[in-house]
């Protein structure tokens, strides 16, 4: 246990000293004790004692000595095997699947073969709530020694599909006749290879083995995890799954078994202790832990999402963050999500690629990226992407700065001579047409009589250059016409509207 404790944690080392190289954040090892399995749905496809009327008979593969064992009370000798009894009604004589993540000490137990042969195929499934990447699986027996034939599968699904992780076998024959329609490797020579390994299937130690199995370690990409997408992919599981095929036996195992003896088989089970899961929870490298419980399903843990970032895996931008696109983390940028740039005057938005690809709308730097266009702007304000300009009927005060509350001023003009708006940047009326001037007070040109400006009445052909006088009302004739309205020929000119001489 000592020995493999050390493993783990040197394993994280390697892990945390692979991140310090690339400064990335992407692949977050939690703590040396964070076990992702810790109290976790495990269901078995059979359990000893369960599923049959009467408590159910098994014996250690180790015969009694009653010399040499100390506290003999629980237990009974029966032809010089030590044996008990699984009862589910007797809580010291229970080994449901619960036990297996539950940390402590006791232990989940399949069938032993004395109720059919058919107890050598079981399934124990772990539903880890939620996606992670797992780095390693560890595995501690009980009363048992470790299976001789088993594989670990994950799925990436919850459980619909299944696709294996290792292969497990006491030889390379064995690997090949129960493996041998899969593709399985015999060293790891891509970081999705799927090995088969003879290396924990010994029958020795009789009980408290340890099966421990790295997913990263050794393989290509180990040392750049979070830029190997295939090793990303590889490690991703939400439910792992054991797959037990064969028990392991003592000499002479085969014939026995077949003869059905049960004095026999009744000391061939699987004994599981504990499963550990190591790894880090899926947060795009916008999260350093995943602590945060899932208000939904206690027994998730969320990201505890930075940079502006929501969602399970921090995989959007939080609103009203919206100014630009969602992007993972890279190793020189934390690609931050950033709110829209409304002047202060606004604090909804939405993101539009179109105006994105126009680069219209201002960001938070002051450059022209991103989508962020801002409704309902408030303080007076308009324009259509960041609030950036006074509303109609206000202008923008001097001297203040957009994004003051206050920039914006209603504008000062009377509606007898104006509209009522008023230049945004100036401040300078909008005139009814038939006024001018910087507050609107006179007679546009072609109109006469302020306050009560009217359209001049000059005749076209009678009038030189401007066409009336604001203030009189006189147009100014040619020559040859007269009359207030330049109507008339002058005096000794003849014909109107030639006046000849
Ligand atoms: C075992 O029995 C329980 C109810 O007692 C049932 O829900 C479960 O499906 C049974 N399992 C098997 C493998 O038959
Ligand atoms: C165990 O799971 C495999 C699929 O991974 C399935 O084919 C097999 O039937 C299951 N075994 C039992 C005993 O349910
Ligand atoms: C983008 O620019 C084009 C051309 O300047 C313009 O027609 C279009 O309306 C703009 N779209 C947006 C959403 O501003
Ligand atoms: C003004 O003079 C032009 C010719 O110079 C003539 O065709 C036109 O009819 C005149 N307009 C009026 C209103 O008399």
């Amino acid at each position: 246990m000592l020995i493999v404790t050390v493993f783990i944690i040197s394993l994280l080392r390697t892990i945390e000293s692979q991140q310090d190289n690339t400064g990335s954040e992407q692949y977050i090892p939690q703590s040396d004790t964070q076990n992702w399995a810790a109290g976790k749905k495990v269901v078995a496809t059979a359990t000893c004692g369960e599923n049959v009327s009467e408590p159910e008979l098994f014996c250690k593969l180790t015969g009694a000595n009653p010399d040499l064992e100390g506290d003999l009370s629980d237990h009974q000798v029966i032809q010089g095997q030590y044996c008990d009894y699984c009862n589910p009604r007797n809580p010291s004589q229970t080994h449901s699947a619960e036990f297996v993540t539950d940390g402590t000490e006791r232990w989940w137990q399949s069938p032993p073969l004395s109720r059919g042969l058919q107890y050598n195929e079981v399934n124990l499934t772990i539903d880890l709530a939620q996606e992670l990447h797992v780095g390693y699986v560890y595995i501690t027996m009980g009363n048992s020694p470790r299976p001789r034939v088993f594989a670990l599968e994950r799925s990436k699904d919850n459980g619909k599909t299944w696709t294996p992780w290792q292969f497990f076998a006491d030889s390379e024959s064995e690997c090949q006749h129960h493996f041998g329609d899969y593709e399985y490797s015999e060293n790891l020579d891509a970081d999705d290879s799927v090995l088969c390994t003879t290396k924990f299937s010994d029958v020795k130690p009789l009980e408290g083995g340890e099966i421990y199995v790295s997913l990263i370690n050794n393989r290509p990409s180990a040392e750049r995890f979070q830029e190997s997408k295939v090793l990303k992919e590889w490690t991703k599981a939400t439910n792992i799954r054991l797959r037990l095929l064969r028990v392991n036996t003592l000499l002479g195992r085969l014939m026995a078994i077949n003869q059905q003896d049960v004095t026999v088989t009744r000391r061939y089970f699987y004994s599981i202790k504990g499963i550990s899961v190591g790894g880090s929870c899926i947060c795009n490298g916008h999260a350093r832990e995943c602590t945060k419980p899932d208000p939904k399903n206690h027994l998730k843990k969320l990201c505890e999402c930075q940079h502006n970032t929501c969602g399970d895996h921090c995989d959007q931008c939080c609103y009203p963050f919206i100014q630009k696109k969602w992007r993972p983390a890279e190793t020189h940028s934390n690609n931050e999500c950033e709110r829209c740039q409304c002047n202060g005057h606004s604090d909804t938005c939405y993101y539009s690629e179109e105006v994105a690809q126009n680069k219209s709308s201002l960001d938070i730097y002051g450059n022209y990226e991103g989508g962020g266009v801002c409704t309902n702007c408030q303080h007076n304000t308009e324009g259509c992407i960041n609030c950036q300009k006074c509303r109609r009927g206000y202008y923008k005060r001097a001297n203040v700065l957009m994004n003051a509350r206050n920039a914006c001023a209603k504008c000062n003009c009377d509606t007898i001579f104006s509209s009522g708006a008023c230049d945004d940047e100036t401040g300078r009326c909008q005139c009814k047409p038939e006024f001018s001037g910087p507050d609107c007070r006179r007679c546009n040109e072609g109109y006469f009589g302020y306050p009560r400006c009217q359209p001049c009445r000059c005749h076209v052909n009678g009038t030189r250059d401007k066409v009336c006088d604001p203030s009189g009302g006189v147009c100014p004739c040619k020559e040859n016409y007269d009359g207030p309205n330049c109507d008339q020929c002058a005096q000794g000119f003849y014909n109107f509207p030639e006046c000849k001489r």
